[in-house]
């Protein structure tokens, strides 16, 4: 066990420091222990949402199984923040950053104690990329297991999730819903333990990440509740014994290919426009090359083929019942547009693990459809170009809303706004809503906008508006919507110069978003532009503001 025993050894074999030894002792060790490796086991467990109250619960039997195979685990936390409780109010904007946090914090436990390898028990959105990034930068064997997904809510006879609750409100300023049934469904649409239920930001990179390879195999599929959930966690032991033995790291599974497979994942089940922030970043940490480009020549090549929630029809707990992401792994496999080469926390490639995955069968069901017959024949993720957004923004483009939007801008300052224009009937049909001021440093931490978007819905505008921002959107999002644009207001990009009634297109196939001035009106409104004070100096806020890079970089907060 001696040679698997790399990091930890520096406190334990060689005596260099008696106090680390004399420390381990204190925690409960044997002298045998000390020879074991020692696998930090990191979890985001919190009791105050659902998609981390059983986290801490779910480290327990990952200890349970690293310990039987003759390793020390040792439990420790990192912190979380719910994107449900915080969305439509100030505390998003501590959410993206939290990101960052987590990251730092794993690499930061993990480093200073020396830990040979690292499991991440995760489960809201900012908290699977948060470790993920870890692990690339510390490149020492790693595995991430995810939380789940919850199960669905029910209210007279209708399935909910926590898009229903925003929806709700929607209903309420059009005057759709009775106050009884609003109650219910706010009531109703959370069941209990596990992430939100559709192909929104969870379980959109739990997917993708087991495609990635650095999560075991259906450990995006299982629910939270799912009697496999708790049988995963109790064989990671094995599975980092086996990494360790291997001395296989992140960086061995984490390659360009990987990361390809990952978003080719997201594009086929329609996953979340923050994936693109996500693996940005990841892909900075593993000092890998992936530009938005990429990722628009990906969504080229995959069509979106998975009738899954926001802008479909099912839930994630639904898609295990048809063999889980792994069997719409093999399909795509199957098909060309996987690289089955690809490394995986099971010590083995990727193409192995898919020989062992179920068919999907087309006869049987209709979530998953065939490449020929795509809900889109690309993938719905665009990447937009123009001059209102010169470096680059992030479309959600199913082509359910159609593929063009031309209209009058209605700018709102701050996304609270859009909701009490909506409440008195403000917002119209054909308009551009043009939500500013919510970028990286001007938010600051780059809201999402899924309170507004739900709004939108539910006061039946959603194929009637389209919505633009410098901010981001929930997975939850649905609609004709562009995000992440930059450069952002804050930092004077064309966004902070529309003036209501200004024309924009939206245009998704030439993926251009374009503002209808002259470049010298353009030229003229930026002479007059002043940059805004910063709303934080001091503090994290103040510190993300200083640090954070372009939503086209990623977000990220460690670079220079
Ligand atoms: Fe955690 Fe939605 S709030 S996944």
């Amino acid at each position: 066990m001696t040679e698997l025993n790399r990091f930890s050894k520096t406190l334990t074999q060689e005596v260099t420091n008696p106090a680390a030894q004399a420390m381990l002792y204190g925690i409960g060790l044997k002298e045998e222990d000390l020879a074991k490796p020692q696998v930090g086991i990191a979890s985001t467990g919190y009791e105050g949402n659902p998609c981390n109250m059983h986290l801490n619960g779910l480290s327990v039997y990952v200890k349970q199984g690293v310990t039987a195979n003759n390793m020390v685990g040792l439990i420790f936390n990192t912190i979380g923040v719910s994107d449900g409780m915080t969305n439509g109010n100030d505390g998003m904007r501590y959410s993206l950053p939290s990101r960052d946090i987590i990251a730092d914090s794993i690499e930061t436990v993990v480093s200073a104690q020396w830990y040979d390898g690292v499991i991440a028990v995760v489960g809201c959105d900012k908290n699977m990329p948060g470790a993920v990034m870890a692990m690339a930068r510390l490149d020492r064997p790693a595995i991430m297991v995810y939380g789940g997904t919850i199960r669905s809510g029910h209210y007279k006879g209708q399935k909910l999730d926590i898009v229903s609750a925003f929806e709700a409100l929607g209903k309420k300023f059009a005057n759709n819903i009775s106050d009884e049934d609003f109650k219910g469904v706010i009531q109703n649409s959370i069941p209990g333990q596990g992430a939100c239920g559709g192909m929104y930001t969870a379980n959109t990179m739990a997917a993708s990440i087991e495609a990635m390879g650095l999560s075991l195999p259906f450990s995006s599929s299982y629910p939270a509740t799912h009697e496999g959930k708790q049988e995963e966690c109790k064989k990671i032991g094995a599975a980092m014994k086996k990494l360790l033995e291997l001395n296989l790291t992140p960086k061995d599974i984490i390659t360009k290919k990987s990361l390809e497979n990952a978003l080719t994942v997201v594009m086929a089940l329609g996953g979340s426009t923050n994936a693109a922030l996500h693996y940005l970043a990841i892909a900075r940490s593993a000092g890998l090359p992936l530009t938005l480009d990429d990722i628009q020549e990906i969504s080229d090549r995959v069509p979106f083929i998975a009738d899954l929630k926001p802008s479909g029809k099912y839930y994630m707990e639904d898609l295990l019942g048809i063999g889980g992401v792994p069997a719409v792994m093999k399909y795509l496999y199957s098909k060309g547009l996987i690289h089955g080469e690809c490394l995986t926390v099971t010590g083995k490639t990727l193409a192995e693990d898919l020989a062992e995955a179920p068919d999907l069968n087309f006869e049987n069901q209709k979530m998953v459809l065939p490449l020929e017959t795509p809900i889109k024949p690309s993938g719905h993720i665009q990447i937009m170009y123009g001059n209102l957004t010169p470096n680059g923004a992030v479309a959600k483009i199913t082509g359910k809303e159609g593929m063009t939007f031309d209209g009058e801008a209605k700018v709102c300052e701050h996304e609270s706004e859009i909701i009490t224009m909506l409440s008195k009937g403000e917002i119209k049909a054909g308009q551009v809503v043009v939500i500013r001021n919510s970028g990286p440093k001007g938010g600051p931490g780059m809201s999402e906008m899924l309170k507004p978007t739900s709004a939108v819905m539910g006061a039946g505008l959603g194929d009637k508006i389209a919505l633009i921002t410098d901010g981001r959107f929930s997975g939850g999002t649905h609609g004709f919507v562009v995000g992440h644009i930059t450069p952002e207001a804050f930092d004077g990009g064309p966004i902070a110069l529309v003036k209501d009634g200004d024309r924009i297109t939206i245009d998704a196939n030439t993926r251009q978003l374009t503002l209808h001035i002259s470049d010298e009106e353009m030229a003229a409104r930026k002479a007059l532009w002043v940059q805004p004070a910063p709303l934080f100096t001091k503090g994290m806020l103040g510190r993300y503001i200083r640090t954070v890079k372009s939503a086209s970089e990623g977000c990220v907060t460690d670079e220079a």
